[in-house]
C-alpha cells in the first residue's frame, strides 16, 4: 500500500523505517513516529509551508498564529537557528503539544525552551515589525485577521488558509470567474500588495492537503533582524 504523505493516520514508530536517512526531515519524521501523537499529514505539511517560508524570511521571532501543536514553529526554529524564539498563539492547546515540543528539544536541545505557547486569541496578542507570522489553517475569516495584524505590525506572513465562507470571507467581484475559496484568496493576496508587500502565491504538494495554497508577503520596506536579536521591539 502506498503511503500517502495527506494521511491523518498517526505516525508511528511503524513508520521509522521510512524516515532512514540523515537529513533534517528525516531525523524530524523519526522524532514525531517516535512519539505517535500526529497525524502524518501535519509533518509533511508544516515542513512545506515552514521551508518556503523560509527562502523568504529569516530570523525574527516566529509567531505561529492557530498554531495548535505548534510543530510549524519548531520547524520554523529548526531551519534557521537566527530566530530567537518562536510563540504558538491558540486558545485552544492539543494534548499533542507537550509532546511534539518536548521531542523535538530532546532530539534538538538547542530548540530547548524557545518556543513558548500562548493561549489568548491572537487579537490580544501584539506583533512587531521584526516578527515572521506563519498560520496554517486558520480557518475562514481567521486568515483574515492574521493578514492584519501581521500587516499592521508590518511583519512578514505566511498562511496556508482553510474553510474560506462566502458569508465571512470576502470574494469581491470575482465570484462569477472563480470559485468562492479562490476568489477570496486572490482577494487576500491583492490586498496584502496594496498594503506595500511583495506579494508570492505559491502551493504545498496537493497530495498533503487539497487546501494548499501557500500566500507569503514580505513588506516591501524591510530589513530583516539581526541574527540572534529580539523580534519584539
Ligand atoms: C484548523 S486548526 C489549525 C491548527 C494547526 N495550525 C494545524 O494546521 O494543524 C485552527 C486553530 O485555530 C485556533 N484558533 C481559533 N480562534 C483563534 C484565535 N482567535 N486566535 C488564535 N487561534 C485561534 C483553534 O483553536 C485551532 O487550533
Amino acid at each position: 500500500m502506498s503511503f500517502s504523505h495527506g494521511a491523518k493516520d498517526r505516525l508511528t514508530r511503524h513508520d521509522l523505517g521510512r524516515f532512514p536517512g540523515d537529513s533534517l526531515f528525516d531525523r524530524l519524521g523519526r522524532t514525531l513516529a517516535g512519539i505517535e501523537v500526529l497525524p502524518r499529514k501535519e509533518l509533511y505539511e508544516a515542513w512545506e509551508v515552514a521551508r518556503r517560508t523560509r527562502r523568504r524570511c529569516r530570523g525574527g521571532r516566529v509567531v505561529d498564529v492557530a498554531g495548535g501543536h505548534g510543530l510549524l514553529a519548531h520547524v520554523m526554529l529548526l531551519l534557521d537557528d537566527s530566530s530567537p524564539e518562536a510563540l504558538v498563539v491558540d486558545p485552544t492547546r492539543p494534548p499533542s503539544a507537550d509532546p511534539v515540543s518536548q521531542a523535538i528539544a530532546a532530539a534538538w536541545p538547542r530548540v530547548a525552551g524557545r518556543v513558548r505557547y500562548d493561549t489568548r486569541p491572537l487579537a490580544e496578542v501584539t506583533l512587531a515589525a521584526g516578527d515572521v507570522v506563519v498560520s496554517s489553517h486558520a480557518c475562514g475569516a481567521l486568515t483574515d485577521l492574521v493578514l492584519e495584524a501581521a500587516a499592521g505590525a508590518g511583519a512578514p506572513v505566511a498562511v496556508l488558509p482553510c474553510c474560506q465562507d462566502a458569508e465571512t470571507c470576502d470574494a469581491g467581484p470575482l465570484g462569477g470567474w472563480m470559485d468562492m475559496a479562490l476568489a477570496v484568496d486572490t482577494i487576500r493576496a491583492l490586498r496584502l500588495e496594496a498594503r506595500g508587500y511583495r506579494v508570492w502565491t505559491q502551493t504545498i504538494p496537493d497530495a498533503i492537503t487539497p487546501k494548499n495554497r501557500l500566500l507569503l508577503g514580505v513588506p516591501n520596506v524591510y530589513s530583516p533582524p539581526r541574527a540572534g536579536g529580539s523580534g519584539a521591539e
